[in-house]
């Protein structure tokens, strides 16, 4: 599934639309380059799991964690800045297997061998500045329900 977006605020919607279909237990793994707008994208998944927060990147803090609707929590992963999962592998593996949390995750190299194979793979390529190129690619079941019912 490829979806074009040619604005920031496209890509933000396109999060919402995503972030409204999420009920917890979902894994979502994005991927691209610095600046190709995960962090702006997963800033629309909070608004559409009613994130009321400001999401911010957590690359500095490699994970933040934010309360949406339904007792649902999104937490936002960033390993662009560890050479292994170290501390976080606990909190991650936690989160991972808690059905009211939805994970999101840049950077998820590192963390991949322990990532679930039921996860939506986001990929972002930036053609031109604006333009952005998001394929979705489903592991498993409930991936896989997740990419049809956004499509
Ligand atoms: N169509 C678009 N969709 C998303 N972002 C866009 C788009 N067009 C331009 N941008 C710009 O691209 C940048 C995306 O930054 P963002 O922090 O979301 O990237 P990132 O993939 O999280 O990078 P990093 O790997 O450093 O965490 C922002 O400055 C945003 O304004
Ligand atoms: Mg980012």
């Amino acid at each position: 599934m490829n979806y074009e977006l040619t604005s920031e605020d496209a890509t933000r919607a396109f999060g919402v639309r995503l972030g409204g279909l999420l009920a917890g237990g979902e894994i979502l793994e994005l991927v691209g380059d610095v600046g190709a707008g995960k962090t702006t994208l997963t800033k629309g998944i909070a608004a559409g799991m009613g994130v009321s927060e400001d999401v911010q990147s957590p690359s500095f803090t490699i994970s933040r964690v934010y309360d949406g609707r339904d007792d649902l929590q999104l937490s936002h992963y960033d390993f662009y800045r560890l050479g292994d999962a170290g501390i976080m592998a606990d909190e991650l593996h936690e989160t991972i297997h808690d059905p009211r949390a939805v994970t999101v995750i840049e950077w998820a190299g590192i963390v991949s061998g322990v990532l679930p194979a039921d996860r939506l793979t986001l990929s972002i390529a930036s053609p031109q500045e604006t333009v952005r190129h998001i394929t979705l690619a489903a592991g498993g079941e409930m991936s896989r329900r997740l990419l049809e019912n956004v499509a």
